[in-house]
């Protein structure tokens, strides 16, 4: 399809079905249908997605999947798992799925992901065996991993998330930013004869992880000497030349491959803290969990398609409803990082406004992603959510045992998540405030009053996704149900979902700008700059 997908006549039907549903609320919809939930929900493989609480109808999803139809989804999605580079303005494939499926990409790529996986995972049992030691001898108890972004958010949220299945005496620690403080409230509590670091980039020239990485081996080196760097070092890159000037090892490198986008890296040697920290049996539990769900997409017909009906449902609130944001609640502490996560996946994947084609979109993409885990996110930024002026799409994502299988304990839990999104959709009317405040005795003043303030619009669309509890298998799932919903998306948009040029022209200027206010800076509003930092250099000097 050349074009913008806004020109399709099946665009066309949605935008007019968007019109009329804004005419009808949630509870007029659920009262026209009172088997709704069975219409509208899809359980599968461990995972349930109940999706009645959004503002759809059968006539909706129908020209939604033709859409997907019409964009030629089910050949993209084959495109993608084949290997073809699908990644145009960067002549590359997406080829993530490859590590952790073997029927994605080709025979010679699945050679190479083995040969990786074989050593990572020997690596990983020497360290955690024991065998592998640091330079004065000792056992490593204590892995830091320097990288950012993609480097950084998967490997962080997994370690995080499966802290209950951690095994083999060592900590995970992640430093990231380049202010450097993580870094430094490490090295005043870790020993470093004890410290192995894991410098993780996959271009090797990322400024926040090149300034970390080198304060990391300043203190390697001093407190053990410069011959102990290569023994406390190893690094995750495919620039080789990077890695010979900081003095990797040879034998202590892991490769990365142009077809892995940092934010869909967890999978390959970027997970290497995890598997440090998890162990390998672990580590490739998360990997058939999500190459579970990659066969799923692969093969489930649209309609049963658990990634393209959450794509589709994401498309129609974004570009059709218009909801600015979509808030990730997972209610599960575990999955506390999951919302930052998600952030980078779906931002930095299709924050775009130019089609493949080049031409400018006229119709909203990717939503503003946050989040926190319920029910704290409940008694923060629930008020807004419930009776502002804004609307946010919303997705409940919740287990249904805790991390150490209890049940019971989960109950509130599920009682909380469930009893929120009922209060979302339906809200409570004048009437039955009123009511309420009636059979609590108030007076008929106080009634008139209070109601407007104790109105709920709802009205506000939810999808809940339940599954068994949170461990490596419903991760390594959960991640990438999400990376396929994404890419749905993405394809629907008609952008690509791989690359990320926004994040360049930073970059860019910042190597340009020296706080010694010495060189000249250049480019438009540079005098407001230089303002900037003679602010900082006078003030710092008071
Ligand atoms: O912020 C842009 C970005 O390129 C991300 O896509 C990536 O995950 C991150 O920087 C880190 O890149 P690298 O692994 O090359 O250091």
């Amino acid at each position: 399809m050349t074009g913008l997908v806004s020109a399709n006549p099946v665009w066309k039907s949605l935008a007019l079905q968007a019109q009329a549903a804004a005419r009808v609320s949630l509870r007029e919809l659920f009262a026209a249908d009172d088997q709704r939930w069975r219409h509208f929900h899809l359980e599968l493989d461990g995972w349930l997605y109940d999706y009645s609480r959004q503002h759809i109808t059968e006539a909706i999803l129908t020209d939604l999947l033709r859409l997907a139809g019409e964009v030629r989804l089910p050949e993209r999605i084959a495109a993608m798992f084949r290997g073809d580079a699908i990644n145009l303005t960067e002549g590359r494939a997406a080829l993530h799925t490859a590590l952790r499926s073997g029927f994605a990409g080709s025979a010679e790529i699945q050679k190479e992901v083995r040969d990786s996986r074989r050593a990572l995972s020997s690596f990983a049992a020497e360290v955690r065996a024991g065998t592998q030691l640091g330079f004065t001898g000792r056992p490593f108890r204590h892995v830091v991993n320097i990288g950012i972004g993609g480097s950084d958010l998967g490997p962080l949220l997994v370690c995080d998330a499966l802290r209950a299945q951690y095994t083999g005496g060592i900590t995970p620690h992640f430093v990231s930013n380049v202010d450097r403080t993580q870094l430094q409230d490490l090295t005043r509590q870790l020993d470093p004869a004890e410290t192995l670091i894991i410098v993780c980039s996959k271009t090797f020239t990322t400024q926040e992880t090149q300034a970390n990485a080198r304060a990391a081996r300043d203190w390697i080196a001093s407190r053990l000497g410069e011959a102990a760097v290569p023994k406390h070092f190893v690094a995750v890159s495919t620039n080789a030349a990077a890695m010979d000037a900081f003095g990797v090892a040879p034998d202590r490198r892991f490769t990365m491959w142009d077809w892995v986008g940092g934010r869909y890296s967890v999978w390959s040697a970027i997970g290497l803290v995890a598997e440090l920290t998890l162990g390998t049996t672990v580590f490739e539990e998360f990997l058939a969990g999500a190459s579970a769900v990659d066969r799923h997409f692969s093969q489930a017909p649209l309609e049963r398609n658990l990634p393209v009906l959450m794509g589709l449902i994401g498309v129609w609130n974004r570009s059709f409803l218009g909801l600015p944001t979509l808030a990730v609640l997972p209610y599960d502490q575990r999955l506390a990082r999951l919302p930052a996560y998600l952030q980078q996946l779906d931002m930095e994947s299709n924050g775009k406004s130019t089609t493949l084609s080049g031409e400018r979109v006229d119709y909203a993409t990717a939503p503003v992603v946050w989040g926190e885990p319920g029910s704290n996110a409940q008694h923060s930024f629930f008020q807004m959510l419930h009776q502002g002026t804004l609307s946010a799409a919303l997705d409940f994502i919740a287990p249904l045992r805790n991390s150490w299988g209890d049940a019971l304990a989960q109950d509130l839990a599920l009682s909380n998540c469930f009893a929120q999104a009922q209060a979302f959709a339906f809200g409570l009317n004048a009437d039955e405030v009123a009511a309420s405040m009636q059979a609590a005795k108030a007076s008929e003043a106080d009634i008139a009053r209070l109601t407007p303030h104790r109105v709920h619009e709802g009205n506000r669309p939810s999808s809940v996704l339940l599954y068994g509890e949170t461990n490596a298998r419903s991760l390594g799932g959960l991640l990438a149900l999400y990376e396929h919903k994404i890419f749905v998306q993405g394809c629907i948009w008609g952008i690509n979902s791989f690359d990320q040029f926004g994040v360049e022209l930073g970059k860019k200027l910042a190597a340009g700008i020296s706080m010694s206010g010495k060189g000249p800076i250049t480019g438009p509003g540079s005098a407001a700059v230089a303002e900037l930092i003679a602010y900082v250099n006078r003030t710092r000097a008071r």
